[in-house]
C-alpha cells in the first residue's frame, strides 16, 4: 500500500506523516510531497524511526514520483485560517491548489482514493470531483472530504460533559465541515440523558471548535495536531477497508443526493473505497431542524466548487 501526503511539510502534514509512519501496516510506503524544499528532509527525519514503513520525500516539481503507484492520496496542501477568517475565506487560494494537485493525481495515480483536508472542504471536494470528471476517471467511491476532526471533537466534548469514557462513544457528525453545516448527532449517544439546552450548547461548541483553536493560536495557524490525528484515523480506516477488513468512519462523500450532492455520513470502507453508505439514523427534532436549515449553505458551497472547474 502506498500513501502519498500532499502538503506534507505543513502544520498538519508533518504530524500526520509521523502518525502514518508509526501506524501504517508493515510494508507500506509513505510518499511525502510539498512545494517546500524542506520536504525530503522531513522524510529523511521520519525515515530514522524504526518501523517497517518506507518514507520518501519530494519537493517542487517532483510530484509525479510522489504520486506514481499511490493507492491513497491525502491532501493538506494550502493555506490555513487566521483569526477573523472563516473557512470560505480560504477559497481564493486553496481552490486553485486543489484543482492543480488533483489534476496531477489524474495523471500519475488515476486509481487512487483521495482524502481532502484542505478547506473549505465543502467546496474543495466538489472541485476535485469536477477535475476527475473532466479527466473521465471520477469514481465517487474514491473521493472523500476528511471530516473526522468534527467526530473527534464531538467524542471528546461529550465525554467531558457527561463523564463518559471517551473511547466508548462513537458519534456521527453529518452534513459538511464549516459552521452550521457541521451537525453532531448527540441524541444517538448511548449511556447519557440530555436536556435540549445542553445539546444546543454542545452542538455550537463543536461547530466553533476550529475557530477556538485559530483564536488561541493567535494568528499562527489553525488546528494541526488534532487534525493530524483525525486524518491518521481516517487514513487507517480507509487502508483497512482497501485491504479487505471492515472499517467505518464518517466522511464527506457523494452519496445518494438525498440532502445534498456531497454529505458527511457514516461510511463503510471496502476494497474500492466506499463499500456502503450507512444510514444517519434517527434524529431528534432539533437535529432535523438543524439539518434542514444547513442545506442551502451546503448546496451553495458545493455549487461554488462545481462552477470553479466548469
Ligand atoms: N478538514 C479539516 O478538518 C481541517 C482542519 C484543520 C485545517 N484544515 C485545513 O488544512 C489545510 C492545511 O493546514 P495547515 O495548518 O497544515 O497549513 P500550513 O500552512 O501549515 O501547511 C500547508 C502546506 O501546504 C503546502 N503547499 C501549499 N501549496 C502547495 C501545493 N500547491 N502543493 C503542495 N504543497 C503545497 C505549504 O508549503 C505548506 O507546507 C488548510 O487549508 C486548513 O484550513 C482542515
Amino acid at each position: 500500500m502506498k500513501i502519498a501526503v500532499l502538503g506534507a511539510a505543513g502544520g498538519i502534514g508533518q504530524p500526520l506523516s509521523l502518525l502514518l509512519k508509526l501506524q501504517l501496516p508493515a510494508g507500506s510506503e509513505l510518499a511525502l510531497y510539498d512545494v517546500a524544499p524542506m520536504t525530503p528532509g522531513v522524510a529523511k527525519d521520519l525515515s530514522h524511526i524504526s518501523t517497517a514503513v518506507k518514507v520518501e520525500g519530494y519537493a517542487g516539481d517532483d510530484i509525479g514520483a510522489a504520486l506514481t503507484g499511490a493507492d491513497v492520496v491525502v491532501i493538506s496542501a494550502g493555506v490555513a485560517r487566521k483569526p477573523g477568517m472563516d473557512r470560505s475565506d480560504l477559497f481564493n487560494i486553496n481552490a486553485g491548489i486543489i484543482r492543480d494537485l488533483v489534476q496531477n493525481v489524474t495523471e500519475f495515480a488515476p486509481k487512487a482514493c483521495i482524502g481532502i483536508i484542505t478547506n473549505p472542504v465543502n467546496t474543495t471536494v466538489a472541485i476535485a470531483a469536477e477535475v476527475l470528471k473532466k479527466a473521465g476517471i471520477y469514481d465517487k467511491r474514491r473521493l472523500f472530504g476528511i471530516t473526522t476532526l468534527d467526530v473527534l471533537r464531538a467524542e471528546t466534548f461529550v465525554a467531558e460533559q457527561k463523564g463518559l469514557e471517551v473511547e466508548r462513544n462513537s458519534i456521527p457528525v453529518i452534513g459538511g465541515h464549516s459552521g452550521t453545516t457541521i451537525l453532531p448527532i448527540f441524541s444517538q449517544v448511548q449511556y447519557a440523558t440530555w436536556d435540549k439546552e445542553e445539546i444546543v450548547e454542545l452542538t455550537k461548541r463543536v461547530q466553533n471548535a476550529g475557530t477556538d483553536v485559530v483564536n488561541a493560536k493567535a494568528g499562527s495557524g489553525s488546528a494541526t495536531l488534532s487534525m493530524a490525528m483525525a486524518a491518521a484515523r481516517f487514513t487507517q480506516a480507509l487502508v483497512r477497508g482497501l485491504q479487505g477488513e471492515t472499517a467505518v468512519e464518517c466522511a464527506y462523500v457523494e452519496g445518494n443526493g438525498e440532502y445534498a450532492r456531497f454529505f458527511s455520513q457514516p461510511v463503510r470502507f471496502g476494497r474500492e473505497g466506499v463499500d456502503a453508505l450507512l444510514p444517519i439514523g434517527e434524529l431528534s427534532q432539533f437535529e432535523q431542524e438543524q439539518l434542514q436549515a444547513m442545506l442551502p449553505q451546503l448546496k451553495a458551497d458545493i455549487e461554488l466548487g462545481e462552477k470553479f472547474v466548469a
